[in-house]
Parts: C-alpha cells; sequence; structure tokens
C-alpha cells in the first residue's frame, strides 16, 4: 500500500524559474478574468489591463462586440491605450497610426508615401475572450479551448444561481497585497481545514462549518464548495426563499485564478487573483449589484468579509510563504480524508497536481 500523499516541493513556490516557466506557460494558455463588460457599455469604450505580464486592452466595437487586443502599436511598438476612456478609433501617442474598432489599420501619417505598403497586412493582435455571464476572460493562447470546456456547466449552474446575474455590475473591486506565491494564496482560499481555528466569525456566520465540503475534481478544472447554511432566519440581510436556490451557499474555483461565491439571497461576489512576481500576488474581492447601483446589504458583507476573512488569511499566507523558504521544511503529507468534509484536503491534492503538470508537463 502506498503512504500518503505529500504537499508539493517548496521550490514550486519559492523558485524563480519555476515562476517564469508558469508566466509563459499555464497563466498564459488559460483563461483569467480581465474585468467586466458593463465597465465599457457603449461602442469605442475600453479599458486596459495585465495578464501573465502583457499589456492588454478590450474594447466594444461598432458591431457592439468586445475584443481584446496586445496593447501595442504594429508600427514601432509604443503602447496605445492606457487605463480606460472611449475612442472613435484608437491613435498610438506616437507616430499617430490609426486603427478601427476591429483592430485592422485605418491610416497613418505619410505612409501613403511608401512603395509597396499594404494597410491591409498591418493589424493589431487579438487575443481570445469570452463574455462569461458578463465577466470578461481572456485566455493569451490562440487555440485555447472555449470555457465551457475547461469548466463545464458553471455558466449554467451561475445563471441558475445568480438569476440577476447578467444586470449586476461591480460595486467594488477591493485590492489585496499579499507577500506570497500566488500558489499559496489560491490554496489556501481552496480548503477549509483551517477554517475552525482561525475564522472565528466563520461559525456564526454564513455556513454550518461542519458541512463544509470541496469536491474533489468531478468534471473539467473546477473545484465546488458547498456547504449546508445556518438558520437563515438569523442572516443579517432578507431572503427571498421563493428564489430557487436562494437558501443555498455555492463556489466555483476556476483553475487557475477566479472563484465565483453564491451566497444566501442568490448573491454574487468573486474572487481573482494576479501573480506579480514569485513572492507576491495581489488579490481582488468583487462585490456586485444591480447596475452597479448603491446598495447597503452588499456594502455591508464587503465590509465584514474584509474585516474577518481576508484579514486573517493574509496572515495565514504571507506566514506560510516564509515558511516554504525555511530550510527546515520538508513538505508534509496532506490530509485526505476518504470520507472528504471540512477537515479533508482533497482539494488541495487535486490543485497540486495541477501545480505539477503546469510546471512539469
Ligand atoms: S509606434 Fe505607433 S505610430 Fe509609431
Ligand atoms: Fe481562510
Amino acid at each position: 500500500m502506498s503512504g500518503p500523499v505529500h504537499s508539493l516541493a517548496a521550490r514550486y513556490y519559492t523558485d524563480p524559474a519555476i515562476f517564469e516557466a508558469e508566466m509563459l506557460g499555464l497563466l498564459s494558455r488559460t483563461w483569467q478574468l480581465a474585468g467586466h463588460v458593463s465597465q465599457i457599455p457603449k461602442v469605442g469604450d475600453y479599458f486596459a489591463f495585465e495578464i501573465a505580464g502583457q499589456n492588454l486592452f478590450a474594447i466594444r466595437g461598432r458591431d457592439s462586440e468586445i475584443r481584446c487586443f496586445y496593447n501595442v502599436c504594429q508600427h514601432r511598438a509604443h503602447e496605445l491605450v492606457s487605463g480606460s476612456g472611449t475612442t472613435r478609433v484608437v491613435v498610438c501617442p506616437y507616430h499617430a497610426w490609426t486603427y478601427e474598432l476591429t483592430g485592422e489599420l485605418r491610416t497613418g501619417p505619410n505612409v501613403k508615401s511608401v512603395p509597396g505598403f499594404d494597410k491591409s497586412k498591418v493589424c493589431l493582435t487579438e487575443v481570445c475572450c469570452e463574455d462569461f455571464n458578463g465577466f470578461l476572460f481572456v485566455n493569451l493562447d490562440p487555440q485555447a479551448a472555449p470555457m465551457d470546456v475547461w469548466f463545464p456547466g458553471v455558466r449554467e449552474e451561475l445563471h441558475a444561481y445568480v438569476p440577476g446575474i447578467d444586470r449586476l455590475a461591480p460595486l467594488e473591486w477591493v485590492e489585496i497585497p499579499e507577500k506570497c506565491n500566488w500558489k499559496v494564496s489560491v490554496e489556501n482560499y481552496s480548503e477549509c481545514y483551517h477554517c475552525s481555528l482561525n475564522h472565528p466569525t466563520f461559525a456564526s456566520g454564513v455556513v454550518k462549518p461542519e458541512t463544509y465540503d470541496i469536491s474533489p475534481l468531478e468534471r473539467g478544472y473546477v473545484l465546488r464548495h458547498t456547504t449546508e447554511c445556518q438558520d437563515l432566519e438569523q442572516m443579517t440581510y432578507p431572503i427571498d426563499l421563493s428564489v430557487e436556490h436562494a437558501g443555498e451557499y455555492r463556489s466555483w474555483f476556476l483553475w487557475p485564478m477566479v472563484s465565483f461565491q453564491c451566497y444566501p439571497g442568490n448573491r454574487l461576489n468573486t474572487y481573482h487573483w494576479r501573480a506579480r512576481d514569485v513572492d507576491t500576488c495581489t488579490v481582488w474581492r468583487g462585490w456586485y449589484s444591480a447596475d452597479g447601483a448603491e446598495d447597503q446589504v452588499v456594502r455591508d458583507l464587503a465590509m465584514q468579509d474584509r474585516e474577518t476573512t481576508v484579514e486573517e488569511d493574509i496572515h495565514l499566507v504571507e506566514s506560510v510563504y516564509r515558511g516554504l523558504k525555511s530550510k527546515g521544511y520538508k513538505p508534509g503529507p496532506l490530509v485526505l480524508d476518504p470520507e472528504c468534509g471540512v477537515n479533508s484536503e482533497h482539494s488541495i491534492e487535486t490543485l497540486q497536481q495541477w501545480m505539477r503538470e503546469a510546471v512539469d508537463g
């Protein structure tokens, strides 16, 4: 009989060469959250963002479609846009080459004087993007399989759990810098073996911790968190139980860096991460309301979350990261309870398998 499964070797988290390999590999061929379609509602609206160290922007065309491009001029590489805004055409700030909202070159000063200049050969470099229930995802791999292949059923489940999802817009995205490798933060999010000791409000909050479970791999690159809820009468906000799934909690972690969470009352919030360098990452907690309108219930939930779970987790992940650099650390056995449950680390086993495959093939 084989012995226990051991946690991932420390070098996967601390070695800059492994981080480089992840940036060029894993993080450049997986679906990452770029933003929300409500940020660019009108023709010509755009915003710039960064994925896997690459500067990109999303822009809405005259056909209403959102397209994403590398944020680089095809003349001599100046960046095209910064921040967010709205424009009729994309004009490079360096020599004023001008691009259509679909990426084709329209014109540039004096280019007609160039013998054989063929403007149809010049086009911005587009990247794959998908509108996933209003969330804009990008994958730098031109051959990327669609999100429904990566994350089977999640689009539909989210719709069922959050019937108003198509009208949601961000109310706040809280940015949390963490001094740890991104994988430490993602692992910490994905297990609840640490919850009873470290999240005292958790036991009295939304969920019944003893029923919390994170499914081992079903299909696709998704980890589903499920739990029973506490007495819904005691919730701090009203819940219309006539709506399907209103009494449930559910979360979908989409490998490698995004998670959707649905609280009772069909209320959505999100986590998403960016790897900064081998030693640091950023986490965003996203909170949403109908059309982004002011909503005190959401604000209160966000604040409570920030003051408890978020604050408690920062100390855990930063300590773990210092520990991973200790010469005294030998990776220990994972606690894989055959019955699964809140005190099992099955989800870590799955995540670490994906992490190994990403680096070792
Ligand atoms: S680099 Fe953009 S116009 Fe020259
Ligand atoms: Fe936690």
